[in-house]
């Protein structure tokens, strides 16, 4: 086990409402590795939430905010990272997450949705009809996730905890 992890960064990525920050938190202590969300460190650096970031900055530059936090993460080892479901959408956070190994977290539409409706703290799910809005999204992205070193397939049925066994089995 662990044989392809060797002390580099784990991160996880995904879409929004795939499980990143529960199965990083329960990775980080099995791997005696430390946790971090790049969200929440945005919204240090900010000193705003998310939306607010949102709402009065916007996406882009929520989106460089979100590069200089990985890029300032890449500077140390032994990291379980959380990140926010768009950051494979920008070329350079891949050469940053290249020197860690990426696991994604491949979680059905509908399920996401499940998790996600209601949720008012993803500006991106503001939207007449999220579902739809959630679809587009994974769309979009569906070929820059499958670029992760492994993919995590993950069932309705599927506990926290066996999902995190999954992983550290694939790393
Ligand atoms: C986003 C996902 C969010 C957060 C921001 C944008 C996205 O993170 O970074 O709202 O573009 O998918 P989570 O994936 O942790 O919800």
């Amino acid at each position: 086990m662990n044989q392809f992890l060797k002390g580099c960064n784990l991160y996880l990525v995904g879409m929004m409402g795939s499980g990143k920050t529960t199965i990083a938190q329960i990775l980080a202590p099995q791997l005696e590795y430390r946790y971090f969300d790049t969200d929440r460190l945005i919204e240090q650096v900010a000193g705003q939430s998310i939306p607010e970031i949102f709402a009065e900055s916007g996406e882009a530059a929520f989106r460089e905010l979100e590069t200089k936090v990985l890029s300032e993460l890449c500077a140390y080892t032994h990291l379980v990272v959380a990140t926010g479901g768009g950051i494979i959408l920008n070329r350079k956070n891949w050469s940053y997450l290249q020197h860690g190994v990426v696991v994604w977290l491949d979680v059905p539409v509908e399920q996401l949705y499940q998790r996600l409706e209601g949720d008012t703290t993803r500006p991106l799910l503001r939207d007449p009809d999220p579902m739809a809005k959630l679809r587009s999204l994974l769309d979009q992205r569906q070929s820059l996730y499958s670029q992760a070193d492994v993919r995590v397939i993950v069932g309705p049925e599927d506990a926290p905890e066996q999902i995190a066994t999954g992983v550290l089995s694939e790393i």
